[in-house]
């Protein structure tokens, strides 16, 4: 069956809860959810297949930065190329909003998610030690993200 990718809105909250528990054990609560759904300056993308979300990315505009917040693959549909469709995806939109640049931690130990990243050229930019609970250094990457031409390249 044919899988579609399109913008997370405050409709999917219940998905995005789900994929959320089997994936990321919980990383937000509703509430969190529900904000995040709703603030446009937080924009999310999901791949979804008929009714089921597969895959979803998330993050902060922040000026002309993406701070990518959250990305998530069911763990049934993993290493299919899903995780770094839907990244590509929100990467665009945020472009098309006017992100210059994207960034995000990862733990150092995530190999599967420090691979995909890199494989879509973010490089890394320092390492924050012991930044997570369980004592895990974060690396930080970043990635630069061409330009919005304005106007279309002439003939002449
Ligand atoms: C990290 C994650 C999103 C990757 O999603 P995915 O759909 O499996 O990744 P893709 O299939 O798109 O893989 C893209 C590339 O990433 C790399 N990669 C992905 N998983 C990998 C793994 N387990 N080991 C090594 N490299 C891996 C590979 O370079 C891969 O390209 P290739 O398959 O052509 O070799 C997924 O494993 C996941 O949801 N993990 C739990 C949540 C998480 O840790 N999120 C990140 C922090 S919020």
């Amino acid at each position: 069956m044919s899988s579609n990718v399109r913008n997370l809105t405050p409709e999917d909250l219940q998905a995005c809860l789900a994929l959320d528990r089997a994936s990321l054990e919980g990383l937000w609560t509703s509430a969190q959810w529900q904000a995040e759904l709703a603030e446009p300056r937080r924009p999310g993308m999901g791949l979804w297949q008929a009714d089921t979300l597969l895959a979803m990315a998330s993050g902060w505009l922040v000026v002309d930065e993406l701070h990518i917040t959250l990305v998530a693959v069911a763990p049934e549909q993993r290493r299919r190329g899903l995780g770094r469709q839907v990244l590509k995806a929100l990467l665009e939109d945020a472009r098309q909003q006017g992100a210059r640049h994207a960034t995000l931690e990862v733990a150092a130990t995530n190999a599967a998610a420090v691979a995909l990243y890199h494989s879509l050229g973010f490089q890394d930019a320092g390492l924050r030690r012991g930044y997570y609970r369980n004592g895990d250094d974060a690396l930080i990457q970043w990635l630069r993200l061409p330009p919005i031409n304005d106007a279309e390249p002439g003939c002449g």
